[in-house]
């Protein structure tokens, strides 16, 4: 079966055993773990796009990190969820992330633009 990651649009070949975390870190696909799979830092959450019936439930654990977001959006912890069946998983939450994190944010005011006004309480 397979696994397609959205946006980088990149196909991978998965097995049941592996999580979508595992099969994501085997082909070089960076999706942020602090906990390492144990389904308490929430870093991981993926939004299952298509294909949410070959993916097993959320466990009581997950549920109780990703709160409803579940329920809202199928966001799930890449961690916890197994594949057995096509499926899309969008990284859009991942890589958003990511990029705000790298970039650098640069406030330009033309110098027309200045609203410059003397201190009234000292001259300066
Ligand atoms: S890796 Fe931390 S909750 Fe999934």
């Amino acid at each position: 079966m397979k696994i397609k990651f959205m946006p980088m649009d990149i196909e991978v070949e998965a097995t049941p055993e592996k999580t979508i975390l595992q099969i994501a870190t085997e082909n070089k696909i960076v999706i942020k773990s602090l906990c390492k799979g144990a389904a308490t830092c929430a870093e991981c959450r993926v939004r299952i796009v298509s294909g949410e019936g070959f993916v097993t439930h959320p466990t009581k654990a997950e549920l109780n990190v990703i709160g409803t977001s579940y329920y809202i959006d199928n966001r799930r912890l890449a961690c916890q969820v197994r594949c057995f069946g096509p499926v899309i998983v969008d990284l859009s939450e991942q890589v958003n992330q990511e990029h705000l994190k790298n970039k650098k944010f640069v406030v330009s005011v033309p110098q027309n633009k200045l609203n410059l006004r003397r201190c009234k309480i000292r001259s300066c």
